[in-house]
């Protein structure tokens, strides 16, 4: 009877809807695979490289833990220069997921509450729930834009942090300049903490990502190498905020992850003089033709400006997200359902990080489908 040893915030989650599609994905032959969540490009060789050296020259110890300072003076001087916040300061994360974990742990009493935007990343609801907090939805549904009147409504004494992701995932949406800047400034009105997840940022093709922390110098800002290098595996990424949060979450993280992969922060450091605009430019191509492929065949879609993701609604008479992809998976196309990513299942998430030819299969389908 081990499972009665289960604590309460484990029984808080279900994941009994993605494993159900990815069971019925099990049975597929041939799959048109655009439910990745991960680059098809492959990792730079250079970056490969320096990792390999870092190995063989036994770099393979702790390092300090905020991050081999090399890398943290590279990553301060870019936020240096790009903001001029003189309390702003960086940790170097086992990914961007250790951040998020790490900020929640450093900034959410049990019982306060945090905005999340729905659709959201499915990691968030989990995060809160994990502290103990109270996640409260604020929806951007239809066109995934965020309306400041609906934040500011959500707003309560007990409102302690706002989540805040763009480029999105699973919508592609970038929220406008106009946006950002309105959702900074409320922040900082209400004495709210704003963390802003900027993990696609280089898949931002429709002119540089506006961050709330151009008008909020104590925005939270997490980024990451996962996504940017085709470096999933690897669990790199960075936080940068005021330094007494950033304080917090180094003391956090020498008592959980207690530092980022030692090797592999090395790479990083290669990473960072690699140009990776090539691969951003051919996933903007990408997207375009997803998006009029989608449009042409008479899906409803928000223009994605971002991420690799495109979100379109379920056509009308064809079901839930649930039943509509569990359609798709009939005829070889896995897709993941709305309803993961949302409190609604009306939706899809299509992965555009495959090659055209992938793609191209997978619109012949969505074709039929329509
Ligand atoms: C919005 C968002 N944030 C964070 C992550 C986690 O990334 P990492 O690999 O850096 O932990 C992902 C990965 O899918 C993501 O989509």
């Amino acid at each position: 009877m081990s499972h009665h040893w289960l604590a309460q915030r484990t029984l808080q989650f279900d994941s009994s809807g993605i494993r159900k599609v990815f069971d019925l994905a099990a049975k597929m032959k041939n799959p048109i695979n655009l439910s990745i969540g991960q680059p098809d490009f492959p990792v730079p060789d250079e970056v490969k490289q320096a990792a390999i050296d870092a190995i063989r020259a036994d770099r393979n110890g702790y390092s300090q833990t905020q991050g081999i300072p090399l890398l943290r003076e590279r990553l301060q001087a870019d936020l240096d220069r790009a903001y001029g916040h003189p309390d702003r300061r960086v940790l170097v994360t086992s990914g961007t997921s250790g951040a998020l974990v790490l900020a929640l742990l450093a900034l959410v009493d049990p019982g306060d509450e945090v905005i999340i935007f729905d659709p959201y990343f499915v990691m968030y609801p989990a995060l809160v729930a994990k502290v103990g907090g109270k996640a409260v939805y604020v929806e951007t549904y239809p066109d995934f834009k965020i309306d400041i009147d609906k934040v500011a409504a959500a707003i309560t004494p007990r409102t302690k942090l706002i989540l805040f992701n763009s480029p999105s995932n699973p919508t592609g949406v970038v929220a406008a300049p106009e946006e950002t800047k309105a959702l900074a400034e409320l922040a900082a009105r209400h004495n709210v903490a704003l963390l802003s997840d900027e993990i696609y940022r280089l898949f931002t093709y429709d002119g540089p990502l506006p961050s709330p922390a151009q008008w909020n110098a104590d925005a939270i800002v997490v980024d990451g190498f996962s996504k940017s290098y085709a470096v999933t595996g690897w669990r790199l990424g960075w936080v940068h905020g005021p330094a007494a949060i950033i304080d917090k979450m180094t003391m956090l993280q020498q008592y959980t992850f207690v530092c980022a992969p030692h090797p592999l922060q090395w790479a990083a450091l290669a990473a960072l003089e690699v140009d990776m605009s090539a691969h951003a430019a051919d996933y903007s191509n990408r997207r375009r033709m997803v998006l009029e492929g989608l449009r042409q065949a008479g899906y409803e879609v928000a223009t994605a400006g971002g991420a690799f993701y495109v979100f379109p609604h379920v056509p009308a008479g064809r079901g839930s997200g649930h039943e509509f992809v569990a359609r798709a998976i009939e005829n070889e196309l896995l897709i993941i359902p709305g309803g993961i990513f949302s409190r609604r299942d009306t939706h899809f998430r299509l992965s555009y990080a495959a090659p055209p030819a992938t793609l191209e299969r997978g619109l012949d389908v969505l074709r039929k489908l329509a």
